[in-house]
Parts: C-alpha cells; sequence; structure tokens
C-alpha cells in the first residue's frame, strides 16, 4: 500500500481549466488566485520523453497545430500556444511542462493530482517516466497519480512504488474494486454520476479514499459532501470556496 493521500477536499481540475486554458500554467495561477491549494492536470509525453500537460492525444481542440502531440519532440511543442484558442487575454500561453507545473506547486505548497493520460499506446510507458521523474525531481512534491489506464499505474508503481495512486472510473463495470485493489491503489476517483452511498461505503471499507470528477453545480456537490465523499475535482473554483471544510454532519 502506498503513502497517505496528500490531496485536501477541493481539487482545481486541469488547472482552473474553464476560466483559463486548461492544462497551462496560468490556469493554474487563476486556481490559485481563487485559493485552490491542489489542482489536477493532464500528463502524456512528447517523442523524446519529456512529460508535459495536455488533455487531448491530438494537438487540435486547445492549439492551432494539429496531429497526434506524443509524436513530436518536446524543443517543438514547448513552443505551441496552448491559451490563444481560450481567449485573446491568454495568447502567448505555452504548452507546459511538468517540471514548470511541479515546480509552481512546490514553491507555493500546493498538491498535485497527476492524470497519466497517455498517448494511445504508450501505457506503460508513461507511468514509469512520470513516476520515476516526480520521485527523482520532486520528491516533496504532495502528489497522488491517477489514470483511467491500468497500465500507466502498473508504470508509476513500478518506478514510484510508495508515491500513492488512484484508479480513475467513468463506469462501474465489473471487478472495479478488486482491479483497485490490485493495483495497490489508495483511492478510487470516479465521475461523480456514479456514486452512491453504497459505493462510496465499500471504498472506504477497502481501506481507499473515495473522490469525483468534475463537479461544478451546488446540489451534487452537497449530496456528495452529505454521503462522506473524500474529495472533488471541479471546474467551478469561482464558486465553490476552497478554504470550506465540508461536514457531513
Ligand atoms: O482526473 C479527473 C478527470 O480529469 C478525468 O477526466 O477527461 O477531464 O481528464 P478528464
Ligand atoms: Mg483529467
Amino acid at each position: 500500500m502506498s503513502k497517505t493521500w496528500p490531496l485536501p477536499f477541493w481539487i482545481a481540475h486541469r488547472g482552473a481549466g474553464k476560466l483559463a486554458p486548461e492544462n497551462t500554467l496560468a490556469a493554474f495561477r487563476v486556481g490559485a488566485q481563487h485559493g485552490y491549494r491542489a489542482f489536477e492536470c493532464d500528463v502524456k509525453l512528447s517523442r523524446d520523453g519529456q512529460p508535459f500537460l495536455l488533455h487531448d492525444d491530438t494537438l487540435n481542440r486547445t492549439t492551432r497545430e494539429r496531429g497526434i502531440a506524443g509524436e513530436r519532440a518536446w524543443a517543438e511543442l514547448s513552443r505551441i500556444d496552448a491559451g490563444a484558442w481560450h481567449s485573446r487575454a491568454f495568447a502567448g500561453e505555452m504548452l507546459p511542462s511538468l517540471e514548470a507545473i511541479a515546480q509552481f506547486c512546490l514553491a507555493n505548497g500546493h498538491a498535485l493530482n497527476i492524470e497519466i493520460k497517455p498517448t494511445t499506446g504508450r501505457e506503460l510507458e508513461t507511468g514509469q517516466v512520470v513516476g520515476r521523474e516526480v520521485l527523482r525531481l520532486w520528491p516533496e512534491l504532495p502528489v497522488v497519480f491517477s489514470s483511467f489506464k491500468p497500465e500507466a499505474l502498473i508504470g508509476v508503481a513500478e518506478t514510484a512504488p510508495e508515491l500513492p495512486r488512484a484508479l480513475l472510473l467513468d463506469a462501474l463495470k465489473p471487478g472495479w474494486l478488486d482491479q483497485a485493489r490490485g493495483l495497490g491503489c489508495a483511492g478510487i476517483v470516479a465521475n461523480y454520476t456514479l456514486m452512491d452511498r453504497a459505493t462510496i461505503d465499500t471504498i472506504h471499507l477497502a481501506g481507499m479514499k473515495a473522490a469525483v470528477y468534475t463537479v461544478n453545480d451546488e446540489a451534487s456537490a452537497q449530496w456528495l459532501i452529505g454521503n462522506g465523499i473524500d474529495g472533488i475535482i471541479t471546474d467551478a473554483v469561482d464558486r465553490f470556496s476552497a478554504g470550506a471544510v465540508p461536514s457531513s454532519g
């Protein structure tokens, strides 16, 4: 079993990826300005093995470039504007390396949920490299690794076995709890629509944390808090105060 869960309750999604361009340093700054002290981001590898932030396999949606990001070298990716698509105010905001984000988090005392979002076909390698780099370069960074891809979590477990891992779930397929146990996970991070009281209790009985993505409305947040959820990933950093300590009582 891996180390203690280091994430606070409220976690900003993709930095603060609606008010600012997702998975950029600017998004982290906006989240931090709203009082957030923990962030989720999506990490994959460049062709030459540099971990960087991007949600999709391709550059198409969030840059003016086209094609598979993981087929390009970091020297090229690091010069790509990842802010202009969002709004003019963020033009010139570049694709960030995980290093830039980790340094920002370390300098400000923030925690990081690194979602390993491998380019298709590079699941194990991405987990291995990201785990190794986090342990080697930023051993003090409070971090949870998560992924929808079991192979990515196996990779992290090989290179950073003591750091906490979480299985991401967008469906409760048969065997999901055993799979999380088998991967040595410290938590489950599920689509919030999957969570009911029994599922939250089941996760807790297995000795794991139960967190959810991506909750942006007050009623859902209140229901989840009342039913014992341990963490919420949200885009709505301007609506939910990260300073509020949830109480189910
Ligand atoms: O890590 C939680 C959440 O980010 C998973 O979904 O598609 O936003 O990466 P997605
Ligand atoms: Mg994500």
